[in-house]
């Protein structure tokens, strides 16, 4: 596995297959058909204790009900909206080799997209639920906008692993010191690019960008997904490598729950036999999943107790 940041591979380029649709009960949550594990077996296995060591993948389907945009999606996606900035083609915004010829359009996005105003929405809440009840190994997630950090969302830094950076820190490009995010803020907001103080060089948040090796803490999956006992794959496309694989990395025996609005990634080409996909809006399916756990109250009362708290 490849442990730069890399462009998505068009599927037909890599040699998949296209979707071999699963059984329409397999999205519909209902009893078991077949053997194949339904969305109220996933349920049960958390609620028997069967599984206990919960990894969550997500990716910007998450946040789009925190009103953040998600990449990919037609229309809506970030990648549909960047005509304003002249790029030769949308990724660029988040590729090093532009960025080191031209950073202006990220910081101009940046402003925009910078965590702020935005606050965790019930999925936040349930990976916070999952953690509270002991049963989250850990969370791994391609977002930049900070919500799961946020004070209201509370999951705590030891169980997440940004996989793609965040905003909470920044390093000078040439000279490679490293600055609270904070720093470079005042910068951004004015519309300019922030420089070093000690060199004046660029400096960029740490977002990983196409071309960046991973973060440290991602490679923390060589031992979380081998110990998994669940994966939960929640609001992504499943097109970004290396993090993409990583739903690869659990044993054959592990069920995998994929909640997105489109059959994505091996579900799609190379579905395991474990595999469940509830396919749809992903507050819906994780509402569903709530419900069938006999924790709706209990998300409630934590929706209650802590959205006020939310603070950047
Ligand atoms: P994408 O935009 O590629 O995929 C988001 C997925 O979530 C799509 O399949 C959407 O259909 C789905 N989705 C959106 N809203 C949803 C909803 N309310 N309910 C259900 N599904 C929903 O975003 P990512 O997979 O996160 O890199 O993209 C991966 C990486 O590509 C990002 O981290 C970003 C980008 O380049 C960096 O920021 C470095
Ligand atoms: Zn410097």
């Amino acid at each position: 596995m490849a442990h730069v940041c890399r462009f998505p591979v068009p599927l037909s380029v890599a040699g998949r297959r296209w979707p071999m649709f699963l059984p329409a009960a397999a999205g519909s949550g209902g009893g078991s058909e077949k053997g194949k594990l339904l969305l109220q077996d996933v349920a049960e296995l958390i609620g028997t204790g069967a599984c206990r060591r919960v990894v969550v993948m997500a990716g910007a389907g998450i946040s789009t009900p925190s009103g953040i945009p998600d990449f990919r999606s037609p229309g809506s996606g970030l990648y549909s909206n960047l005509q304003q900035y002249s790029l030769p083609y949308p990724e660029a915004i988040f590729e090093l080799t532009f960025f080191c010829h031209n950073p202006k359009p990220f910081f101009a996005l940046a402003k925009e997209l910078r965590p702020g105003n935005c606050r965790p929405n019930v999925i936040h809440y349930f990976i916070r639920l999952l953690h509270d009840k002991g049963l989250l190994l850990r969370l791994y997630t391609q977002n930049i906008d900070g919500l799961e950090r946020v004070s209201a969302a509370g999951i705590p830094a030891s169980k997440l692993v940004e996989a793609h950076g965040s905003f909470a820190s920044a390093t000078c490009t040439v000279c490679q010191r490293s600055w609270p995010g904070e720093d470079i803020w005042a910068e951004v907001k004015e519309g300019r690019v922030p420089l070093c103080p000690v060199c004046t060089g660029v400096v960029k948040p740490d977002i990983v960008f196409f071309g960046e090796p991973m973060p440290q803490r991602f490679f923390l999956h060589v031992v979380d997904f081998p110990m998994a006992d669940l994966l939960l794959i929640l609001g992504t496309s499943l097109e970004v490598e290396p993090f993409a694989s990583l739903c690869e990395a659990v044993r054959h025996s592990v069920p995998r729950l994929l909640i997105n609005r489109e059959v994505v990634g091996p579900f799609a080409w190379r579905p395991r036999v474990q595999d469940v996909v509830v396919q749809g809006d992903v507050v819906e399916g994780v509402q569903r999943l709530v419900e069938l756990l006999g924790w709706t109250e209990e998300m409630q009362d934590l929706i209650q107790r802590e959205a006020g708290k939310a603070s950047f």
